[in-house]
Parts: structure tokens; sequence; C-alpha cells
């Protein structure tokens, strides 16, 4: 957008919000709209330098993480965009925010979408499918979900790789996966462990490849994602951020999500009847936010609980990341007591900041390794992000009336006495 504030009534407009904004700096509903003031200006930086602050003041509101993700569409950046439109749906609130607000991001991905097919114009008309390059995650390099390895090896990869002894003892493997939990706890890497440990090729559809999908193109991208999958068969087809793509109908106030579900849906039945060989996997944050048909019998039917690292899987992914890394007195048993509910990513971010501290030391002439003040530095600087995910689940599972749907994280609460 080039339209600035050149017009005398929109520079009053700035005017008189910034005013009003210097009496009551901590007002989030006009920051809010002085942001979205700054966002319909073109002036995204500045939209977003408002949406930092109202991120600041308020933490637990989802308004500034909302016009963030805007501002940073508009930018063109929309990996960190979705990074916090997810987070901004996790906090508390989110619902109550002026669905117009909601709707104008979606309308927003739909635009991004669009102007990202005109500017490519003239190539192949959408590229809907990723190869993901072959990152040869294993099991092996997952640390721990001891459990959960061993429930999808019986049940996922062994009837995959054997299906006659299966088939004799009338076992169904059929139908979907969807894994969900909280973000950054191995829910992609457990994807791309089965693909690797089933032998099978991989084809990732990303958020991108969905944007695309609402341009129109919909039916023939969704078709040609199959296609591909069965073309490449034995193949795990992948559906990162489910909710995207299968966002509830009910929920949905545009008709394009429907006909995107309503094809999904067919599409998904269509692996059943014809594509043995095609296994297809899917992973979310939001699984209340996907469309209940996805979920019935041979479609997503299995849903796995992707849980943050228990204490014994926080040490080991201690000791796995901080080898040969310079340490010392540094009690790994009692820092992995420390880092309850913080995700596999969480640990890798604390680790990098952590060695920042000892970094700055050797550079003012102090060289160590890393100790337990880096720690205490970089947990001070990062809370774990898998919390707000849990409250919210938790008022699912408390308000959301007990369909059965989240057994596991029931438990899961529990035994972390959230619940
Ligand atoms: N069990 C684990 N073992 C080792 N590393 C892990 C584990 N879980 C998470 N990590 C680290 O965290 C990173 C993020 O994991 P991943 O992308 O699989 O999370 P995710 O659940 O898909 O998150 P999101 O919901 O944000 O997409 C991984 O690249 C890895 O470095
Ligand atoms: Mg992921």
């Amino acid at each position: 957008m080039t339209d600035s504030f050149d017009t005398p009534e929109a520079q009053e407009a700035r005017r008189a919000l910034e005013q009003r904004l210097l009496l009551e700096p901590f007002d989030s509903a006009l920051r809010a709209e002085y942001g979205e003031l700054l966002l319909a200006a073109g002036l995204h930086a500045e939209a977003l330098a408002q949406a930092r602050l109202l991120t600041q003041q308020l933490a637990q509101n989802p308004l500034g993480p909302l016009l963030a993700a805007r501002a940073l569409l508009a930018q063109g950046d929309r990996e960190q965009a979705m990074q916090r439109y997810t987070a901004a749906r996790a906090l508390p609130g989110f619902e109550t925010i002026d669905e117009l607000e909601q709707l104008a991001l979606r309308a927003q991905r739909v635009e991004g979408a669009r102007l990202q097919l005109v500017s490519s114009a003239g190539q192949a008309p959408v590229r809907s499918i990723q190869d993901v390059a072959a990152e040869k995650v294993r099991f092996s390099s997952i640390v721990g979900m001891e459990d959960l390895k061993k429930t999808i090896r019986l049940k996922i990869i062994d009837p995959y790789l054997n299906p006659g002894i299966f088939a004799r003892f009338r076992m169904q493997s059929g139908g979907g996966i969807l894994l969900y939990g909280p973000p950054g706890c191995g829910k992609t890497m457990v994807a791309r462990a089965i693909a690797n440990e089933c032998n099978a090729a991989f084809v990732s559809v990303g958020i991108s490849d969905v944007l695309n999908m609402y341009v129109g193109e919909s039916e023939s991208n969704l078709a040609a994602m199959f296609d591909k999958a069965r073309s490449q068969a034995p193949c795990v087809l992948f559906f990162d951020e489910l909710d995207a793509l299968a966002y509830s109908r009910s929920k949905a106030s545009s008709n394009t999500t429907r006909t995107v579900v309503n094809e999904f849906l067919t599409q998904l039945d269509g692996v059943g009847r014809e594509n043995r060989g095609v296994l297809v996997l899917a992973a979310t944050n939001m699984p209340w936010d996907v469309d209940d048909a996805m979920k019935r019998p041979g479609r997503f039917s299995r849903q796995i609980f992707v849980a943050p690292p228990d204490l014994e899987a926080r040490r080991e992914m201690l000791r796995s990341k901080l080898v040969g890394v310079p340490c010392e007195e540094l009690d790994l048993d009692t820092l992995a007591t420390q880092l309850e509910h913080y995700s596999g990513a969480d640990i890798d971010g604390l680790i990098e900041m952590a060695k920042e501290s000892a970094v700055s030391d050797g550079l003012a002439g102090n060289e160590r390794g890393l100790n337990a003040d880096d720690f205490r530095y970089a947990t001070s600087q990062q809370r774990p992000s898998t919390m707000d995910w849990l409250r919210t689940v938790r008022n699912v599972v408390k308000y959301a009336g007990d369909d059965g749907s989240f057994r596991e994280v029931e438990q899961y609460l529990k035994r972390v006495k959230l619940l």
C-alpha cells in the first residue's frame, strides 16, 4: 500500500490518536487502533514497534501478537507472522477479540498468497508441494518420548513395513494420524522420523501451500498433492499446522474454508480406498480448531499427544545438546529439574542464550565454560513457551464438555499437577 498519511484528515486522525496515547499510554485498545492506522498507511515497521509495545505492556493479551502478525505479513515475513498468530491464538481472550480483527488477518493471508502468485506470474502456476530436504531425523535422534515411540512403532511403522502379518490379525492400520501438542515439542520432528523409519518418501504440505490453496485453485492443488504422494509411494504425506488447512467449518465464517475442508475430506477418503502405501500424517497446536469431520474414523481418527519433555528427557536433551561445549560445575540433574514445562525448542534456545552469556564474559577477558549462572540468566530471560498452551487446553478439557478426545492431555495435566 502506498497511501500514507497524505490527506489532511488522515494526518489529523493520527495526531489526535497520538495525543490521546500520550495521556493514556497503557490503553491497549487505543494503541491497537493506532497500530492499525499505521499499518493501513503502509508504515509496517512503525506498526510493528507498536505491536512490540503492546506485547511488553500486556504479555497475556493477544492484541500485540495479532498486530505483529499483520505487520509482519504486510512485510512479507509469513513465517514470523504465523508464529505470532499462533501465539495470539493461544492467549486468553483471543476468542473475544472482534471477529473482524481475525477475519482481517485471514483476509490478509489470502491477499498475501495472491500477491505471491502475481509476483511469480509466468512460472508454473502454483508450486504447491515442497519436497523436504532429506534431513535424516530418526527415532534415535529424538530424545525421550519412549512410550510415544513404542506406540508409533507398533501402530504405524510395523504395520506399514509389514502389512501381511497385521492383515492376518485383522488389525486396522488405515487412516491418518494427527499429532498434536504445544509448540516446539517435536511434532514435526516425529513426523519426519516416521517417514525415515518407514523408508518412505516425505511430502510436506506447509502453511504457504495452504495459503495458495485459498486462491481458489484449492481443488486441483489438493488433488495434485495427493497425486504426487501416490506417485511416490511408499510415501508419507504430511500436513503441518492442520488447523490452518482444515479450520473448523462451524467456526469459520468464509466459504473458502468450507470448500477446502470438503475437498480435503474427499481426498482423505480416497486415500483409504485407492492408495496403499500413502500414510497421511498431520500436526497441529490447535486440535480443537480442526474440523470435527476430519477426526472421524478412517480420517485422522488416531490422535497422538506429543507432550513436553519429562524430567529424564530434559536431562538427556541437555546432555546430548551440550556434547562438545565447555562446561564447568554444571549439575544437569538440578538444571533439568528447574526446566519443567520447557519444550525441546525452548531448551535449544536456553542453551544458545547461556552460551552468549559465557561468551560475553570471555570477551571481557574472563574465558570460562558454561555454568549455572549462565542458565540462571537464560531462564530469567525466557519462560517456558508451553504454559500458554497448557492453560488453554486445561480450559478446553474443563469446560468444553468431555467427549473423551483429550483424555491423554487430561492425564498429562493431572500428572504435572495442572488439573
Ligand atoms: N524430543 C526432542 N528431542 C530432541 N530435540 C527436540 C525434541 N523436541 C523438540 N526438539 C527440538 O526442538 C525443535 C523444534 O521441534 P519441532 O519443530 O519438531 O516442534 P513442533 O512440535 O513441530 O513445534 P511447532 O508446533 O512450533 O511446529 C527441534 O528442531 C529440536 O531441535
Ligand atoms: Mg512443527
